[in-house]
């Protein structure tokens, strides 16, 4: 049955990562009591709104050249290390990344004002690409189940708080923020780096502290342009770390680089699935109280 290998935890659930699988109380306590260091950057972002994509960009900044990293993000993932001390060994600076909602992260990293980048994108937009993701990997048993049956579970049903759910994981983050002063985060768009890459990306290495000519922020740009980074991921990257977590959890690899467009959401949602969606969108946004802008096609 699809689903039924989902972990549920404190009123989420989650894909069986296998530390989540083994024990989610005890990784999700060893997240929050991580130790970072000063130049620590943590990604922070819900599930398919364009991880690998700003991570890479994260790493050319901080290493001040477009040049692509010879690793894959997932050996960075904190959701799925089962030993998150073993990070310790990495060089500085380090650019983790996790989907985990704002309760379980690392406490320190956000008392100290270390930096934090998140990255949002439309909700439809996700639900297509997530259903892509779990269908061509199987995860969860999904390789069998239709795009609607994925909206009824996971978009509009009983599985909505996959990683916290989609609202829930903003208001989370955005509520600390507001609340603890000296809290850091940069807040990114999918759908403006897909408009505007160079903008966002000298924005990003303002934030990050780093220089950056426009010159940089161009090359860096093409490197990260969706068919150079799918080239990239192809023929040069490792995906041992991937691999690793794929063959445990028992499902194929997943395509990360699917098609890398705003508004794919019109090709598959139908004029009701988008009616429902949209209203209950409207029902999420009345109780955002902080910046959200949703765009959906540029
Ligand atoms: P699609 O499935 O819509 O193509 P994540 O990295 O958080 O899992 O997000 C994956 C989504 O980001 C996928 O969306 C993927 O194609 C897209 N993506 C990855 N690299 C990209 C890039 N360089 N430009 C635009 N989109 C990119």
């Amino acid at each position: 049955m699809p689903f039924e290998d989902l972990v549920h935890y404190d009123g989420c659930c989650f894909p069986p990562f296998p530390p989540l699988a083994k024990d989610a109380k005890k990784h999700l306590e060893a997240l929050q009591n991580m130790k970072t260091r000063d130049d620590d950057v943590i990604m922070i972002t819900f599930p398919k709104c364009g991880t690998h994509w700003v991570w890479e960009i994260i790493t050319m900044l901080l290493k001040q050249k477009a040049e692509y990293h010879p690793l894959t993000r997932e050996h960075v993932f904190l959701d799925v290390i089962d030993d998150l001390s073993s990070l310790d060994t990495l060089p500085s600076p380090r650019v983790f990344n996790t989907h985990m909602p704002y309760r379980w992260l690392p406490r320190e990293h956000f008392k100290a004002g270390r930096k934090v980048v998140n990255v949002i994108r439309n909700p439809k937009d996700v639900a297509v690409s997530w259903y892509c993701h779990w269908h061509s990997s199987n995860e969860l048993g999904c390789g069998s189940i239709s795009w609607s049956e994925f909206f009824e579970e996971v978009v509009m049903g009983q599985y909505k708080n996959a990683f916290g759910g989609y609202f829930n994981f903003q208001r989370e983050l955005y509520h600390a923020i507001k609340s603890n002063e000296g809290y850091s985060l940069c807040t990114l768009y999918y759908e403006n780096l897909k408009k505007d890459p160079v903008s966002e990306i000298l924005k990003l290495a303002n934030y990050l502290g780093v220089p950056c000519t426009t010159s940089l922020a161009t090359a860096i740009a093409e490197k990260c342009s969706f068919q150079n980074l799918k080239q990239a991921s192809d023929e040069m990257k490792d995906h041992g770390e991937e691999m690793k977590v794929m063959k445990e959890m028992g499902r194929d690899p997943p395509k990360f680089y699917r098609k890398g467009e705003v508004g794919d959401w019109k090709n598959w949602y139908t004029v009701s699935q988008n009616e429902r969606h949209h209203a209950m969108i409207q029902e999420e946004m009345k109780d955002v109280n902080f910046d959200l802008k949703l765009i959906y096609e540029i």
